[in-house]
């Protein structure tokens, strides 16, 4: 039986799965997300919602043990094979993270939606969280922004195939190198960077750590053609509610323009790893993220004593 006090990391929290020891003291690490398709190939959507569902495991330090499928389909309108292609991209996803997919449960529905329970496990002294950051901290990020912004532009035909391969290429990147490298790196805090974007998921790191942020926006890293949709008004409404929301604990210096602004709140779908570690693991991480990734992390800032703002973004 589970009592509250086995209950590790709850649902008071913003962190990004639910903790709960065991009987035998290890801890069982499980979380749960689904959407409805961001790409037009039903393969890769399938990759890209499982690679989205491992995230918040690899976010904790966690490893996978298993998933189960989610899945809405309509069934009347849309052909099976449609289907088998999603559970195909989630299944392989799935085995390119060592777990096996063993169950789940499908319904009727409108439109179609696929995710996954992760359930996942983790020593309690590598358990990383999203409130245990520390002053003068760096924090690097394992992935460019803009696949909100990009998504957008693909729903209304506005974008070159190139800049939509990276994106979904970068989408289908497994955080499960970024994420063991936290322990070798003495990682402090991590979260994932999904719907809230990059400064929604910084500001629950540095409340829940009661730091603030320093960030500098010549130094986050963004997909192609990104700064070039968002000057021609691009991008989803959930990124410009993701900034309303959280402009009011940011202190922008002029120097920053309201594109920017955009582009540094944009929503993310299976985003890379935040990532507070030392300051002198920076370079070491980075430099080891990209060998194993190939996808470019970057240092984004550095975590200050709290200050009046939460993020001070220049
Ligand atoms: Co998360
Ligand atoms: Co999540």
């Amino acid at each position: 039986m589970t009592h509250q006090e086995d209950v590790v990391v709850g649902i008071d929290g913003s962190d990004d799965a639910a903790v709960v020891r065991l009987n035998d003291g290890k801890l069982i690490v499980q979380t749960v997300d689904f959407f409805t398709p961001i790409v037009d190939d039903p393969y890769q959507f399938g990759q890209i919602a499982a690679t989205n569902s491992l995230s918040d495991i690899y976010a904790m330090g966690a490893i996978p043990r298993f998933g189960l499928n989610i899945v809405g389909f309509p069934i009347k309108e849309l052909p099976k094979e449609v289907l088998s292609e999603i559970l195909r991209g989630g299944s392989d996803k799935a085995k390119e993270a060592g777990i096996p997919i063993v169950g789940g449960h499908s319904i009727d529905d409108k439109e179609p939606k696929y995710g996954l329970v992760i359930t996942g496990e983790v020593e309690e002294s590598k358990l990383i969280k999203n409130s245990t950051a520390h002053e003068g901290d760096a924090l690097i990020l394992t992935k460019p922004l803009g696949t909100g912004i990009i998504s957008t532009a693909i729903k209304r035909s506005l974008v070159a195939k190139s800049i939509i391969n990276q994106s979904i290429d970068c989408m289908k990147t497994l955080n499960a190198h970024p994420s063991t490298l936290m322990i070798e790196y003495n990682a402090h805090a991590a979260t994932d960077v999904t719907g809230f974007g990059l400064l929604g998921h910084l500001y629950e790191m540095c409340k829940a750590s009661n730091l603030s942020a320093k960030i500098q926006f010549k130094d986050i890293p963004f997909l192609d053609g990104v700064r070039n949709l968002v000057s021609k008004g691009i991008y989803p409404k959930g990124s410009k509610r993701n900034l309303d929301y959280v402009s009011e604990f940011i202190s922008f210096s002029n120097t920053v323009s309201d594109d920017q602004k955009i582009m540094a709140a944009d929503a993310q779908t299976s985003g890379g790893l935040l990532v507070a570690l030392p300051q002198n693991k920076a370079d070491g991480y980075i430099k080891n993220c990209f060998e194993l990734t190939g996808l470019i992390a970057k240092q984004i800032g550095t975590l200050t004593s709290k200050s009046d703002y939460f993020i001070k973004l220049k």
